[in-house]
């Protein structure tokens, strides 16, 4: 068998722990390399200064193609530098396609390089999939913030996301319009999305691969709090809802996601997606999913389509 490149963000991550298990039992062989390991020279890739053969790279995992790092000044922690990488994940997944070799996701990230919530919002509504009405401005300045909220009827409490955040830390509740001219004041030209409040007790993720679901987990949010992301210190529990699951997978259908962490509310009216998380975390789900390795799931499917 042709061997595996695997794409990570660094050592202490956990998918790299879990991803290179599963990959050693499986006997799998494999090259592993960090986003910051790669180099591109004409038509080929590097990983530090060795040449990849695509020859013998059968199929391909890779994690979030951003990083940060700690920018240090005589020895001392001075901020932190973030890496976006997704003009260079679409060049690799160029030559993926070119070279028919499989990646999870490969054609939906080729389509949508740039995949963030405000990207989501607009494929979800492209795809008839149930969501939370978003609205996104080019430019956040507060009277077209205000003209934009009356067209699609939107009224505080507002939430407001930066497009890139993940793990709750960047999604903020805004309740008057002073809380959001204060929001907007550094935020102009950030990547934001705007969505009303929906009322909940929870919300549920569901993971797909390859068409599976695998499970369903339920999050609250801990005291206090009102998003319910297990990194933010939310309870989860494993959740049984066949319709819900069915919701997901049709949705990753739609979408053409070979996989898929999708958050998802229960409302009177019905599912709405949250997001389609395309790289998740898996310590809340696999905290209540113990025999489940979602890992090896995805590899065995990578096997399969190498093929
Ligand atoms: N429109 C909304 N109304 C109410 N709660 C929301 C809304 N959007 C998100 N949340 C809460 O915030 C959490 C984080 O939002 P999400 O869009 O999933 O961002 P992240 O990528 O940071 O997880 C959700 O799990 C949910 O609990
Ligand atoms: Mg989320």
């Amino acid at each position: 068998m042709k061997k595996i490149l695997f794409i990570g963000i660094g050592q202490e991550h956990g998918p790299k722990q879990r991803m290179t298990k599963a990959l050693l039992e499986k006997g799998a062989e494999y090259i592993y390399a960090k986003w910051s390991d790669l180099s591109f020279l004409g038509d080929k890739m590097y990983v530090q200064t060795q040449e990849i053969d695509f020859n013998e790279i059968g199929g391909v995992f890779f994690d979030i193609p951003r990083l940060s790092t700690t920018i240090k000044v005589a020895g001392k922690a001075k901020g932190s530098m973030d890496f976006h990488l997704e003009n260079e994940m679409h060049s690799l997944l160029t030559i993926l396609k070119e070279k028919n070799i499989y990646a999870p996701n490969r054609d939906f990230l080729l389509k949508h390089p740039y995949y963030n919530k405000f990207s989501q919002a607009h494929i979800f509504a492209c795809n008839t999939i149930a969501a939370i009405p978003t609205l996104h401005l080019c430019d956040n300045k507060k009277q077209k913030i205000a003209e934009m909220f009356a067209v699609a009827g939107f009224d505080f409490p507002i939430v407001a996301k930066e497009s890139y955040g993940g793990q709750g830390e960047k999604v903020w509740k805004i309740t008057n319009q002073k809380e959001l001219e204060a929001f907007i004041e550094n935020r102009r030209n950030v990547n934001v999305v705007w969505q009303p409040f929906v009322k909940n007790d929870a919300d549920y993720r569901v993971i797909v691969v390859g068409g599976e679901c695998l499970g369903t987990m339920k999050r609250s949010a801990k005291e206090g709090e009102w998003k319910n992301n297990f990194s933010l210190g939310g309870d989860v529990a494993k959740h049984a809802d066949e319709e819900m699951q069915k919701f997901a997978v049709e949705a990753c259908r739609k979408m053409k996601l070979d996989i898929a962490g999708l958050d998802i509310f229960a409302t009177q009216n019905g599912y709405l997606i949250i997001e389609a998380n395309l790289f998740f975390g898996l310590d809340g789900f696999e905290s209540v999913f113990q025999d489940l390795d979602v890992s090896g799931k995805i590899l065995e499917m990578i096997i399969n389509k190498t093929k």
